[in-house]
């Protein structure tokens, strides 16, 4: 069965559910390496919020036991006792913030080397069915909601907690009948809190999903821009991501607005908890049930059990924002590899020669649609093959079948007798390389891209690769690039024909030494002296190689031992060169 990788909620099939592994989906096994600076953090933390807290208790009882009475000495004693909380409270601060600083950006290092790892991890099919943008918001985006969080909120919203309950035991000491009426406000803030949560998520959500949405809209119009202007699309292009834009906009508006919904309410509810605590403690002064000192410490802690809450509030939608941030970097995590590398050693005894069967292979992209069916071919060392037939007849999607980029949705692909899916994805690129219809190219020199995954080669200097390359017949080939491997290559390969490109992937199939060497059209876009170039190096690789070539130029396949035809599905062989291009011609006509 090929599996379903895509993010896209809509069709929501991702495969696994959700913090299925706890070493990738849950986040605190990211946090836990600091574990050691998270605890001095909150020790710093505590020593802030409770030097934060004690300072109104000291002023009270300032007031009603030094000032009232005109006692100095006693009076400077609180001061200095004051000067040294203060100083606790400056210190404290700071350690905290640097060491939550500190675990913040460790921990988000980890979170996205977690996910470089996955996606280096996963099958084509995943990139098949996702949009690079979307991943691409998903990494840089909610991880910085992420980082928001453990940076500005974590530090807060426990130190928050810490001062509340320093307040609320601080309170109940000097008065518990005052300090009930002070804090008899958190029930409707309470409530408050219960009623709006669930919306605040959903749109903290969406809001996510929309700065997705525009991040996979751009990139994709950027990398197409050439035939954005080539079909004089501009206006399209502008309208397309106004549109998301505009989605973006609205859905920020309203996940900001949801988050900061607390805040006037939180303040309304604190003012009406003053006027009581104020004509409470009148009442109470008035019949000598509180001192003017424990009243005016009750004014402090009304606001400092009130202002937090604020804070909460604001932290708890930050907190609500990362959440929906994890869940969306969750469900990257979470997913798994379901091409099927047991990795366990092939067959060791050292055979030169590579042998590849197919055996009853069907395909599909979707589940749906067959794109191969039951193909059953096999392949000799040494010999060579060519796959003909009609554009989208499948031959590409074979190839990638044979390379193991793909695992058959029904049927079995052998590599020397054994299961393809036994050898690690390492294993199988060394014995068998491809050059893709569309090569993909990195930035960089034309040398680094022929070296690229190439582990024979590491640290070759140019000169060196040069006279490699030359040795294999490719002397001519390398003065089609400007300043030869030296050549630097932009991003997507722009600035290079896709003839130019194919010689790159060319050289390096060829300098691999593979046993097997698909060529997917590979010549298609190279004039016929440097194809002619290309067809002698590929008489000089060792007699074992197997050569499968895809080509719609019908000289090219002449040679072939065997020829294939592919088409709607199915694989037949064509017998002879005469009854392919009979075969060629009747698809032809047929569609
Ligand atoms: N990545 C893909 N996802 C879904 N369908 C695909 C994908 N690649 C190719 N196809 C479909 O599979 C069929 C065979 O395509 P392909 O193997 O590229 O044919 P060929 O190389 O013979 O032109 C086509 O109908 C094409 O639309
Ligand atoms: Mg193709």
């Amino acid at each position: 069965m090929t599996k379903i990788y895509s993010l896209d909620k809509k069709e929501s099939n991702v495969i696994t559910p959700l913090g299925v592994k706890a070493s990738t989906g849950d986040f605190f096994s990211y946090l836990k390496e600091d574990k050691s600076k998270l605890i001095f953090a909150f020790i710093f933390i505590f020593m802030n919020s409770t030097a934060n807290t004690v300072s109104p208790f000291l002023v009270s009882k300032a007031i009603d036991r030094y000032i009232s009475v005109g006692n100095v000495d006693g009076l400077l004693n609180i001061i200095l006792i004051l000067a040294g909380v203060a100083t606790i409270t400056i210190a404290t601060g700071y350690a905290q913030s640097m060491l939550i600083g500190r675990i913040s950006q460790r921990t988000l290092y980890r979170l996205k080397e977690g996910l470089f790892a996955k996606l280096q991890s996963l099958p084509t099919a995943f990139f098949n069915q996702n949009k690079a943008g979307d991943l691409m918001s998903r990494i840089n985006n909610d991880t910085d909601k992420i980082n928001q969080f453990l940076s500005q909120w974590i530090g807060q919203f426990i130190g928050v907690m810490f001062s509340l309950f320093g307040v609320v035991c601080f309170s109940l000491y000097l008065n518990w009948k005052l300090s009930l009426v002070m804090m008899s406000m958190v029930i409707f803030i309470y409530i408050i809190t219960l009623l709006f949560s669930p919306k605040i998520r959903k749109e903290n959500k969406k809001n996510l999903e929309a700065n997705s949405d525009f991040s996979a809209a751009l990139q994709e119009n950027l990398t197409n821009f050439r035939v954005v202007a080539a079909y004089s699309k501009r206006d399209y292009l502008e309208n397309h991501l106004e549109k998301k834009n505009n989605a973006t906009f609205k859905s920020a508006l309203r996940s900001g607005f949801a988050n900061r919904i607390f805040e006037p309410s939180y303040e309304f509810f604190g003012a009406i908890a003053l006027i009581l605590v104020l004509s409470y403690g009148f009442h109470l002064i008035s019949i000598g049930g509180a001192t003017v000192g424990v009243l005016i410490a009750f004014v402090a802690y009304t606001q400092r059990f009130y202002d937090p809450m604020k804070t909460l509030a604001t932290a708890f939608g930050a907190i609500q924002l990362a959440s929906a941030a994890w869940v969306r970097l969750q469900e990257v995590l979470s997913l798994e590899n379901n091409l099927k590398t047991e990795n366990q050693k092939g067959d060791e005894s050292g055979k030169p020669k590579l042998r590849l069967e197919l055996k009853n292979v069907s395909f599909s992209y979707d589940d749906k649609n067959m794109v191969i069916e039951n193909a059953n071919l096999s392949f000799e060392p040494g010999k060579t093959y060519a796959l003909v037939g009609p554009t989208g007849g499948g031959k590409s999607t074979l190839a990638s079948i044979m390379a193991h980029l793909y695992d058959p949705t029904l049927g079995v692909v052998y590599l020397n007798g054994k299961d393809i899916t036994i050898y690690s994805q390492e294993e199988t690129s060394k014995e068998i390389s491809v050059i893709l219809q569309d090569p993909i190219l990195f930035t960089g020199t034309v040398a680094e891209n022929i070296l690229y995954a190439n582990t024979d080669f590491t640290n070759v200097s140019i000169d060196d690769l040069n006279r490699v390359l030359e040795h294999k017949g490719f002397k001519d080939v390398i003065k089609r690039f400007e300043n030869g491997l030296s050549t630097t290559i932009k991003q997507n390969g722009a600035g290079l024909s896709i003839g130019q490109k194919q010689l790159i992937s060319f050289m390096r199939a060829i300098l691999r030494e593979p046993k097997l060497l698909i060529l997917d059209e590979a010549t298609a876009n190279i004039d016929t002296v440097t194809e002619a170039i290309l067809n002698k190096t590929l008489e000089a690789l060792p007699p074992e190689t197997t050569k499968i070539i895809i080509a719609h130029r019908l000289n090219t396949i002449k040679d072939a031992d065997e020829i294939m035809f592919v088409n709607g599905r199915h694989v037949t062989p064509a017998g002879s060169y005469e009854q392919a291009i009979r075969m060629i011609t009747d698809a032809k006509r047929n569609s």
